[in-house]
């Protein structure tokens, strides 16, 4: 479960805020697809679910747990899948993965067994004793995915995760979300792209220069709004990109 209560975030010598007062609640067993124009303020967002920044203002809490009382705690709860894919180039795959598990406390055989089958999935296992700085773009973020599961995650968060994934593997994740949020865990991602958010979610959220403007269920949205989620994101965000 995710929640924040009137979260804002203004960035150091900027005039005006990445995040004006959001509030938002994502149950456990759903999947949340956060939507929003280039600048909208999703990375920032999630920058702050993740204990990477702290809010100026509001509070968040993971499975009830206050991130600014208990980051550890909170932090712990969480798989994280950044949008750079920046990760430690001269470690090999493996090292990366074994790094990562040993952090989260994952017993060695249950780390081996993950690893194992979030690679196979992705098409990695071959490329696992190979040093990360040899991998493409893709295989970084594919890696990047793997790492976010092993210490299999209450709360996984990932930003922009199907941008320049090849088609095989955005199918895997996709499916990987869905069973993520089956064994009750709640998965969060963003993307400016509809039809992504439109085939995986339960709920969807849409950003627009920090506030939220719109939050329902996919169901209701094709129901109620007559029109297609596109035409609505359109207008919500029809002055484009916001800065
Ligand atoms: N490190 C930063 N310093 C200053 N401004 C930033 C920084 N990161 C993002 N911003 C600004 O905050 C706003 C929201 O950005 P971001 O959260 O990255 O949006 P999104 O992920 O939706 O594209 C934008 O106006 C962006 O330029
Ligand atoms: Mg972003």
């Amino acid at each position: 479960m995710i929640k924040l209560y009137n979260v804002s975030k203004t960035y150091a010598k900027s005039m005006t805020k990445a995040v004006d007062d959001l509030t938002l609640e994502i149950n456990k067993g759903e999947i949340f697809g956060f939507l929003g124009p280039n600048g909208a303020g999703k990375s920032t967002t999630i920058k702050m679910i993740t204990g990477i920044l702290t809010p100026d203002s509001g509070t968040i809490e993971l499975n009830g747990i206050n991130i600014a009382d208990n980051p550890v705690a909170a932090k712990s709860l969480v798989g994280f899948v950044p949008d750079n894919h920046e990760i430690y180039e001269t470690l090999k795959g493996t090292e990366y993965l074994n790094f990562i598990g040993t952090m989260y406390g994952v017993p060695p055989a249950e780390l081996r067994s993950r690893v194992e089958e979030y690679a196979a999935l992705f098409g990695l296992t071959d490329a696992l004793p190979d040093m990360i700085s040899s991998y493409s773009h893709g295989m970084k973020q594919k890696l990047s995915i793997v790492a976010a599961l092993v210490h299999e995650p209450k709360v996984w968060v990932l930003d922009e995760p199907l941008t320049g994934l090849d088609p095989q593997s955005a199918f895997q994740l996709k499916q990987l979300m869905r069973k993520q949020a089956d064994q009750g865990n709640t998965v969060f991602f963003s993307s400016h792209v509809i039809d992504v958010v439109e085939k995986v979610c339960d709920r969807i959220g849409i950003i627009n220069h920090g506030k939220l403007v719109a939050v329902d269920t996919l169901e209701n949205i094709r129901n109620n709004d007559k029109v297609s989620l596109e035409s609505l994101f359109l207008t919500i965000t029809s002055d484009g990109e916001s800065k």
